[in-house]
């Protein structure tokens, strides 16, 4: 074994799989843009207070599982980001870019870092795309950040998703939850696990999010946060249901779903593939309205908006065989020297070639002609220009089409115009 290895929970991307990264991402720019969600970009580490702030300090993300560190010994902690919402919230507020137009759609892909254990489809670097709407959270805006997302799924082809959806209610609502709940889980304090027991006094919302099965059955006798709803939040919520319904989405209304960060209001939903095991939530967002003031925000800033782990997307999309079709792109041109001496010759035609937006490629390490005729067809390389020292000196190169073996022999500036009069366009996309 190699002395270096990745580093526990990170992963290398190799070429053919990078294809199949920059097609689900073509297809993100592009769903993303017929909702006229604009791209963000932001730095992937912050000051480790913004997600303290944003997250909460309860959850899981921030109690156990962020890479935090001093960048000098009297500075401020930094911390690599675990998500992006906050993130882009900071943004926004620093650039004051609200005051300027009131609504903002923006959408990310980008690097996440979690301390978390390792397993299939859980990472410590993984990476997210997703969208935020800033501004306004009317559940016309929450419905649309839903839609989005299902029609990027829809897209890429993913089948056999699963959206549940639940409503958190406002401060108000989630205060007599909460009090309801404290309520409920005090005569069992004694069959409580530790965590549990934390979160019965620090946030008990949380222990609806438990994974201990002993917990969870507890759990299913707990009130339920829609019966504490108040009459405005059932019809917001009413209204965004409303709304998928209309599109053919289809969503199942679960009581339970809390989602795992704290800045979360009204409607909350996370999406599941049958595909994944363990880690099955493949996307999840809601809206969160609390969180401008949060981060120091003198006015509040209506917001909704979901991101879904990359990796579980390509996952998923591997199992469900929906990369087939996908071939890697090989060159347009390999341009085959038939002595190695003619090398510096053929770098130039390949360099002219390249210059013109031909995909071109020639051989580096003085291999045989065969050696190089088997290499051309190997990247599936559409026709093979040769380089002999009549060519050389008469400028006219031996051109073959390697699909229907023709060949003839043609000045450069004539092989540029076949490449383009010809299938070249179909050849090079
Ligand atoms: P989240 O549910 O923490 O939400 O993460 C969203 C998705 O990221 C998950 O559904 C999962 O697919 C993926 N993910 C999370 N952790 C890992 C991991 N360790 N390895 C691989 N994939 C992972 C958020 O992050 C919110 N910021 C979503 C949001 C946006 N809410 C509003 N706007």
């Amino acid at each position: 074994m190699p002395q270096y290895q990745a580093v526990k929970g990170a992963r290398d991307i190799f070429p053919e799989e990078s294809a199949q990264w920059k097609y689900v991402e073509g297809v993100i720019h592009t769903v993303a843009s017929l909702y006229g969600f604009s791209e963000i970009r932001t730095p992937v580490f912050e000051y480790t207070e913004l997600f303290q702030r944003g997250i909460g300090s309860t959850t899981d993300i921030v109690g156990k599982e962020m890479f935090s560190f001093l960048p000098d010994p009297n500075g401020r902690s930094i911390t690599l980001r675990p998500e992006m919402t906050a993130g882009v919230m900071r943004a926004a507020l620093q650039k004051n870019i609200l005051s300027a137009a009131p609504v903002h759609k923006l959408y990310y892909i980008g690097e996440l870092f979690r301390k978390e254990r390792p397993q299939a489809g859980r990472q410590r670097q993984f990476s997210q795309f997703g969208a935020e709407l800033l501004g306004v959270s009317t559940p016309a805006a929450v419905a649309e950040v839903i839609t989005l997302m299902m029609q990027v799924f829809e897209s890429l082809g993913l089948r056999n998703l699963r959206l549940r959806i639940n409503s958190l209610g406002d401060s108000d609502d989630r205060f007599r939850y909460r009090e309801a709940l404290k309520t409920y889980f005090v005569p069992f304090h004694d069959r409580l696990d530790d965590s549990s027991k934390e979160r019965l006094e620090k946030n008990p919302l949380r222990i609806l999010d438990s994974k201990n099965p002993a917990i969870q059955e507890i759990v299913a006798g707990a009130p339920r946060l829609y019966d504490y709803l108040s009459v405005a939040s059932v019809e917001d919520f009413e209204k965004v249901l409303y709304y998928l319904d209309e599109r053919g989405i289809t969503f199942e209304i679960d009581h339970r779903l809390v989602r795992g960060l704290d800045y979360y209001c009204h409607t909350a939903f996370e999406v599941t593939s049958s595909e994944l095991g363990a880690q099955d939530a493949i996307g999840g967002g809601g809206r969160y309205d609390g969180l401008a003031r949060e981060l120091g925000s003198s006015s509040e800033v209506p917001a909704s908006g979901f991101a879904a782990g990359m990796e579980r997307v390509l996952l998923t999309m591997e199992k469900q065989g929906l990369f087939a079709a996908l071939t890697p792109q090989g060159p347009v041109v390999y341009v085959v020297l038939q002595q190695a001496e003619l090398a510096d010759h053929g770098m130039q035609v390949a360099w002219r070639l390249r210059k013109a937006g031909i995909r071109t490629e020639i051989d580096l390490a003085a291999r045989s002609m065969k050696a190089q005729m088997r290499e051309a067809n190997r990247m599936r390389a559409s026709w093979a220009l040769f380089i002999g020292s009549a060519e050389v000196t008469t400028g006219l190169y031996a051109f073959k089409n390697l699909v229907t073996s023709e060949q003839t022999t043609l000045s450069l500036e004539a092989v540029l115009e076949t490449l383009h009069e010809t299938a070249s366009g179909e050849l090079q996309k």
